[in-house]
């Protein structure tokens, strides 16, 4: 079985680190550490082989793959000049199949980037026909049995008026009248959808979130999860909250400040992209602590920083005899190298989910996910429970876990 994946923003970072990564575990110059689904219970599921993905994508910028994977090297060593030597020709030849995609309401940082007019081809119905097409002719000459649609693409603003799309009907009347108000990641995510591709979207954008969209994939029996992925702060977060919680040590103030240096953190400078990354990272403290206290998150753009991210975080918190104490980490990761692992999982996950008939949003998911759609529970261990669980359901259907294990 060939799983074609597809790449919404096929030339930036997450999307060609994980590229790159796929190709250099084919050609066994890196081991999957990293990969989730590198663990037992999931190595126990028949998940599509990760030499077996063939990749295809959209962007709107010219600059390639490889030249993307090279800045990287130069700027971070991730990957390393050996990786990046090993799968050079696997990305060029990717590359060819990048085709340029839609800008629509992403926002004037977006498109300043874009090296295409990109902004406004044509009415909403003519580029979703497009998109759809472009998913067509690549499924067809990979000769592919699957298609995943992965959204990778800069952070749009967040979409005014949800409620206008809530459901089928009024999104495909919306897209019948070229409504103006539908951005980019809803149409690369409805196109997925109405053709029964299974989709993602690692990004805080809108992509499968609105009602509409969720209605389509159930009627459409076809998988689909999101939001934006959970690599670094938000992901340290979900794991230490709950220990607060469960201790009864009360938080009276988690403050966050990030500082990164990529194209992310450029497009993260526009008040108005930023927006979306804040909703997604600042909410799930509530959820997990239950009560009110102070919480704040920051985002600042560094560019010294490259692929480089550093998250500060400050806790302040009361526990017996009303006694004041304090916590702080700091957090410094490879933005790419903590994403790609988990575009790997999430692709070979969602087309299992797929083959299994699994249709609607997967809950499974949840601890890949800031904010996982479908899913109230945030606390890190809970989450991944979900996924052991999951792994273990699907294997009781062929054999012990405890049998495979020996
Ligand atoms: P990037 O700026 O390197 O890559 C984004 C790519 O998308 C660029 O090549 C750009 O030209 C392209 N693009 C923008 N709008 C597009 C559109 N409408 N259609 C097609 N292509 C489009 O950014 P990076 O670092 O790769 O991040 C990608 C996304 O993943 C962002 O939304 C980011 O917030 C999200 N994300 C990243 C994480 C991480 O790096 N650890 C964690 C969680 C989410």
């Amino acid at each position: 079985m060939t799983t074609g994946v597809w790449l919404v923003g096929a030339r930036g970072n997450v999307a060609s680190i994980s590229m790159a990564g796929a190709r250099a575990i084919a050609s066994g110059v890196v081991d999957s550490t990293g990969m989730v689904t590198a663990r037992e219970p999931m190595t126990s599921l028949d998940l599509p082989a990760v030499d077996d993905l063939v990749f295809g994508g959209h962007d709107i910028r010219e600059q390639s793959i490889e030249q993307t994977v090279e800045k990287a090297n130069e700027a971070g060593n991730v990957p390393d000049k050996e990786t990046l030597d090993a799968v050079r020709e696997d990305l060029r030849e990717i590359d060819e199949r990048v085709t340029i995609g839609t800008a629509r309401q992403c926002g004037q940082v977006v498109e300043d980037l874009s090296d295409n007019e990109v902004g406004d081809k044509g009415t909403v119905a003519d580029i979703v026909s497009q998109i759809q097409s472009d998913y067509e002719a690549f499924a067809e000459e990979q000769d592919v049995d699957r298609l995943v649609v992965v959204n990778a693409a800069s952070t749009e603003p967040p979409i005014k008026e949800a409620e206008k799309f809530d459901t089928l009907d009024k999104l495909e009347t919306a897209i019948e009248n070229d409504d103006p108000d539908l951005p980019a990641s809803a149409l690369y995510a409805y196109a997925a959808l109405v053709d029964e591709h299974p989709y993602v979207n690692f990004t805080p954008s809108t992509g499968s979130s609105l009602g509409g969209l969720r209605e389509l994939a159930l009627q459409n029996d076809v998988p689909h999860m999101g939001r934006d992925g959970k690599t670094g702060e938000t992901l340290v977060k979900s794991a230490l909250a709950p220990m607060f919680a469960g201790r009864n040590l009360q938080v009276l103030s988690w403050e966050g400040h990030n500082i990164l240096g990529n194209r992310d953190g450029l497009v993260l400078e526009d008040d108005a992209n930023k927006e979306g990354k804040i909703e997604s990272k600042g909410n799930l403290l509530d959820q997990m602590l239950g009560y009110d206290h102070h919480n704040a998150v920051r985002i600042d753009y560094t560019p010294s920083l490259g692929d480089w991210k550093t998250a500060w975080d400050h806790i302040h918190f009361q526990g017996f005899l009303g006694t004041k104490m304090k916590m702080q980490f700091t957090w410094e990761g490879s933005d790419s190298a903590l994403a790609a692992p988990l575009v790997l999982d999430l692709i070979r996950l969602i087309a299992f989910a797929d083959e299994q008939g699994e249709g609607g949003e997967q809950p499974q998911l949840a601890s890949f996910f800031k904010s996982p759609q479908g899913v109230d529970e945030h606390d890190l261990s809970r989450q991944l429970q979900k996924l052991y669980d999951y792994a273990e359901q699907h294997l009781d259907d062929t054999q012990p876990l405890s049998e495979i294990a020996e």
